[in-house]
């Protein structure tokens, strides 16, 4: 195990989803389950089994099982996500089959964990310090004909300077995050005005996307390190070489990243 596979050497995704997960209702479900919606049908979810990996509030493997998920096996790194996690499906989702265990998408072995018929792992890949090696070990849990849905990062020009700017702000106090926050948020609503877009309104309609909050996808974005990036192209090249078949992206080219990255969508099946 490399340095950045470590925990100790990763920014605190759990408190962040500690802090997220006591505003999360009825109203953050339902957009969740919108936006897994978004990648799979409906009768793709219902009666599967579904591996979540890296699933920080819960949020997901609860929004996976309110549209039918026979079982979910929840995974994360940090002991905090996973009590989140824990407690969020112990309020909404009691009597249903899941659990919830802190592990490292490194340790998990297919003899031991899976196959499952749906392996998902949102925004948490190019956070483990090994990019390529996460995706083979989370793609050995896919069975004969499942899927494999993800987001990644799309690279950006800026990528060095958000690396930096990134192991900066994990080491930095409390006050300075708060600063980093409020000029970013700053940035971004300038940008925003420059492009004629209304910044009330993005904040207004921000749930939207999966059931989530800007002030902590702030917080998340300006610490989430480890860092990686990747381009669409070299994900089917990757996925194809694992047998697997693309079944649909939402996917954009590499940006100049002046506000950051946005996360790229992509489901593949495995060929039988
Ligand atoms: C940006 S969050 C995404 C959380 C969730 N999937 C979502 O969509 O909201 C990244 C999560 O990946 C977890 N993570 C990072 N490295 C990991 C690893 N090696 N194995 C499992 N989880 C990991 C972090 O602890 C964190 O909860």
């Amino acid at each position: 195990m490399t340095d950045l596979e470590d925990v100790e050497s990763h920014f605190a995704f759990g408190e962040n989803w500690a802090a997220y997960a006591e505003s999360i209702g009825e109203e953050e479900i339902g957009e969740a389950e919108r936006g897994l919606l978004k990648l799979l049908d409906r009768d793709e979810i219902e009666g599967r089994s579904f591996a979540d990996i890296g699933c920080g509030s819960g949020l997901h493997a609860l929004a996976a099982l309110r549209l039918g998920a026979r079982s979910i096996n929840a995974f994360d790194i940090d002991k905090n996500s996973v009590a989140t996690a824990r407690a969020l499906l112990t309020r909404h989702a009691a009597g249903a089959s899941w659990s919830v265990t802190e592990k490292s998408v490194f340790e998990l072995d297919p003899a031991e964990h899976g196959p499952y018929d749906i392996v998902y792992s949102w925004g948490v890949l190019h956070h483990t310090g090994n990019l390529d090696k996460a995706l083979r070990n989370a793609t050995a849990l896919v069975g004969n004909n499942g899927l494999f849905v993800i987001a990644l990062y799309r690279r950006t020009t800026l990528d060095p300077f958000w690396i930096a700017e990134k192991k900066w702000y994990m080491r930095a106090s409390p006050n300075a995050q708060k600063r980093a926050q409020t000029a970013y948020r700053a940035a971004l609503r300038l940008g925003m005005a420059m492009s004629g877009r209304n910044f009330s309104e993005y904040v207004e309609n921000y749930r939207s996307r999966r059931g989530m909050d800007l002030d902590h996808d702030i917080h998340d974005w300006l610490g989430g390190y480890p860092y990686e990036a990747i381009l669409e192209p070299e994900v089917d090249d990757f996925l194809t070489r694992m047998d697997f078949e693309k079944s649909r992206s939402i996917a954009r080219p590499k940006t100049f990243g002046l506000l950051g990255s946005g996360c790229d969508e992509y489901v593949y099946r495995k060929n039988s």
